[in-house]
Formats: structure tokens, sequence, C-alpha cells
């Protein structure tokens, strides 16, 4: 799938296009560097551009191909527990503007924590960047969202159902991302993930309308209404692993 959005690295800078909500990110990551949190310290915005800082470590969706291994999806759990924690005594400014429509709620959710936007050092979960997705809401709706992209839910081999090892796998991933996160109570994996892999599909859509890139080219190359497609075969591929 094409990306025509330039994200461009200079050295230790990273710079990315500009967008309406720019300026909360960047009060929201100004805040979290002051926790002592590893996220990106936010350098200046210019018509154009913001800048940010690399966070350190191996980085990208090709950082985990294969998947993360168990303890690296459990220093990942710790680490949006960790962000999410410093964002509930945040006062976010008066004009705040995020990136898509979302309710009240009780933090800042992150909105595309993966491991692809995860520094790892050492297999630890290092960082987290690209926090264009931000909005306020439920802790809930990031941990479902890292689940999917993290168990992986999503990946069925072309050649079959995944093998009782994958699947074994798939399960502790699971289970030691919520224990890093400290959830406790009881969750249907399956449900939670392919329910907030729906939302994500309409705010790519519902950015896509409104001309942001990538979502635009997806749009155009009507990717929303494949993955929708794809929504049954990811709640049985899902149900595999984690049964009801
Ligand atoms: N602050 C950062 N620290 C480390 N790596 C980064 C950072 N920002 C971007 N990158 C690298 O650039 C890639 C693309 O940037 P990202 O902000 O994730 O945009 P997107 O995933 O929307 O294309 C990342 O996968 C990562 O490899
Ligand atoms: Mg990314």
């Amino acid at each position: 799938m094409p990306e025509p959005r330039e994200i461009t690295l200079l050295g230790k800078t990273v710079r990315r296009p500009r967008k309406p909500w720019t300026e909360t990110v960047h009060a929201l990551l100004r805040h979290l560097r002051e926790q002592d949190l590893p996220v990106p310290e936010p350098l200046g915005i210019d018509d154009r551009f913001e800048y940010v800082t690399l966070v350190a470590g191996v980085a990208g969706d090709e950082a985990w191909p294969d998947g993360v291994p168990a303890d690296g999806a459990r220093s990942m759990g710790r680490l949006l527990r960790a962000v999410h924690d410093a964002t509930r005594a945040w006062l976010p400014p008066t004009e705040a503007q995020w990136s898509v429509p979302h309710s009240p709620g009780t933090i800042i959710c992150h909105g595309d924590p993966k491991p692809g936007n995860v520094a790892w050092l050492d297999g630890r979960a290092a960082g987290l960047f690209d926090w264009d997705a931000a909005r306020p809401g439920d802790p809930f709706d990031d941990l479902a969202y890292a689940l999917l992209w993290t168990i992986p839910l999503n990946a069925v081999p072309r050649d079959g159902q995944p093998s009782a090892t994958e699947q074994a796998r798939r399960r502790e991933r699971a289970e030691a991302l919520l224990e890093g996160y400290g959830w406790s109570a009881p969750l249907d994996i399956v449900d939670a993930a392919v329910r907030r892999h729906e939302l994500a599909i309409d705010e790519a859509e519902w950015l896509g309308e409104r001309g942001h890139e990538p979502h635009a080219s997806w749009v155009a190359q009507e990717w929303p209404t494949r993955w929708r497609h794809d929504l049954d075969a990811l709640r049985s591929a899902g149900r595999r692993a984690f049964p009801a």
C-alpha cells in the first residue's frame, strides 16, 4: 500500500507533515517528557512541518515481522500503562484539536499503539512515537488496539491455519501484554480487538474524506471497503487462538 505521506529523518530529527492537531500533540509530548516518559521531544513547527526527536531503538513495522516475543509484549504493556497514567492529570490546551472525533475519556490514548510505533532496545519497548492519532479516550481502546497488532490477530498464513505452536505464542503474547499493562478484568480479546479495528477503519475513512494523507489515498483505492470485508475473517482467525 503506497504511503504518500512524507516522513523524513534528518539525523536525529524527524520531520513530519504539520496537521491541525500538531500543536496539541506537541503540548502532550512536552507533558509526557516532563514525566520522564520516552516519547519524542517536540522541537518546533513551521508552515508545513513538525520536528521531533528520534527515539533511540529499533523502530518501524520491519522491527517485528513475526510478532513481538512475550517479554517484549509485556514491556510494551508496561510502557503503554505508564504513558496512560501520566496523561490522567494533564489538562489539554483550551483550544485543543485532535485528529478524530472522540468521547471525553479519562486519559489521552496514543491511538496507534502497535509494535511498529515502538522503539525497541534489547527486545524491550524503550519508546513510543507517531502520536498523530492521539485523542482523549478510554484506556481500553488503546489496549484493544495494542492487542490486535501485537498478538497479532490478523496474521493468517496463506498456506492455511497457524500451527498450534503459533496459536500458543499468540496467547502468550496477549497474556504478557495484559499483565504488563496491569489489566486483570475479564476481557474478550477477539471482540475488543475487532471492534477497535472497525473504529480504526471508520477513522481512516473520516480522515481520508477530509483530504488527510495517507488516508485519502487509502480511500481512493477503496481500502476501507476491503478492510471491512475482511472483518469476519479477522474474527474467525482470532477465535482459533482465543475461543469464546
Ligand atoms: N520519533 C521517532 N523515533 C524513532 N523512529 C521514528 C520516529 N518517528 C518516525 N520514526 C521512524 O519513521 C517511521 C515512520 O514514522 P511514523 O511517525 O511512525 O509515521 P507513519 O507510521 O504514520 O508512517 C517509523 O516507523 C520509524 O521507523
Ligand atoms: Mg508509524
